[in-house]
């Protein structure tokens, strides 16, 4: 059984120069095929909100949203370090709400540290809760909770002043206590100047190869979707969407023509009990 990633041991592979590998993941399965396929760690990131639930942005996904697909991604990977997404607006409102929601996240979702999206503005609040026992990992550059003020996805870190905000930022988020920084589509100069600067390591998606560490969404290495888009940031590893179409597509041909079910799925008086009613299910007592 492998030993999971703690906030501890990821600083020490940034000292190590060993690369830290994080995907997302959002329910049981996913959850589940990740830890068995060795990932350093889990992020329920809320772009849940795009990739699962069918939204355009992140800022309609709720604390309650984060909460049920933290806690379905933990019953998968019970022995894997699991970042949950604080949501759009639920650090803002005020500490005791911040520190609630975050309490939830790992009370509830069973997270082992909560990501915060922002610099210095929310040293405060990542300050409050690590005072807490609250790990936490902020994320800088892209922010996509702010999308709307950003006025849309775009690389971040081009003009010399947007870079060197970034690395106040990533400053003030050290000496408040986050254990990492995520950093989404900034210039890779940038962020390896970010990467060097800091003691904290850094988790880079469309941020180069310098950071410390890479997550990728993982619908997108899939390309687990109906309509999947080509970004640049990604390398995609398999075509699940193609593949889940064509299976789909001859399920349904078979039950129309009466291919499906033959003898072979069906039950006879003796039959004995199925192994599992859904998907791996439970092992079940016999009857
Ligand atoms: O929500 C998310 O999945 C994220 C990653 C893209 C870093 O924050």
């Amino acid at each position: 059984m492998k030993t999971p990633l703690t906030v501890t041991k990821m600083k020490q592979m940034k000292r190590q120069g060993q690369p830290i590998s994080f995907i997302t993941a959002y329910d049981y399965p996913s959850a589940r095929l990740a830890e068995e396929a060795g990932i350093d760690a889990i992020l329920v990131g809320d772009s849940l909100g795009n990739v699962v639930l069918g939204y355009d942005t992140t800022i309609p996904v709720t604390i309650d949203d984060m909460v049920y697909h933290t806690r379905a991604v933990a019953r998968g990977a019970t022995q894997t370090f699991i970042l949950a997404d604080m949501p759009f607006m639920s650090y803002h409102t005020g500490m005791e709400t911040t520190l609630r929601n975050a309490a939830r996240l790992m009370q509830e979702g069973l997270a082992h540290a909560v990501k915060l999206e922002g610099g210095e503005e929310i040293a405060d609040e990542v300050r409050a809760c690590v005072r807490g026992g609250i790990p936490v990992v902020g994320h800088l550059g892209l922010t996509p909770q702010s999308v709307h003020q950003l006025g849309g996805y775009r690389v971040q870190g081009k003009q010399e002043a947007d870079a060197k905000r970034l690395l106040s930022d990533a400053r003030a988020l050290e000496q408040a206590g986050a254990s990492a920084i995520v950093l989404e589509m900034v210039v890779a100069s940038v962020a390896a100047e970010i990467t060097a600067a800091v003691s904290i390591p850094t988790i880079g998606i469309g941020a180069g190869q310098d950071c410390d560490g890479q997550v990728l969404v993982y619908h997108d290495i899939l390309q687990y979707d109906a309509a999947y888009k080509k970004k640049k940031f990604v390398r995609t590893y398999a075509d699940i969407g193609t593949t889940i179409r064509e299976a789909i597509g001859a399920y349904a041909s078979d039950v129309r023509e009466g291919r499906f079910p033959t003898e072979e799925h069906s039950f006879t008086s003796e039959a004995a009990a199925p192994a599992a009613v859904y998907g791996s299910g439970k092992e079940q007592e016999p009857s």
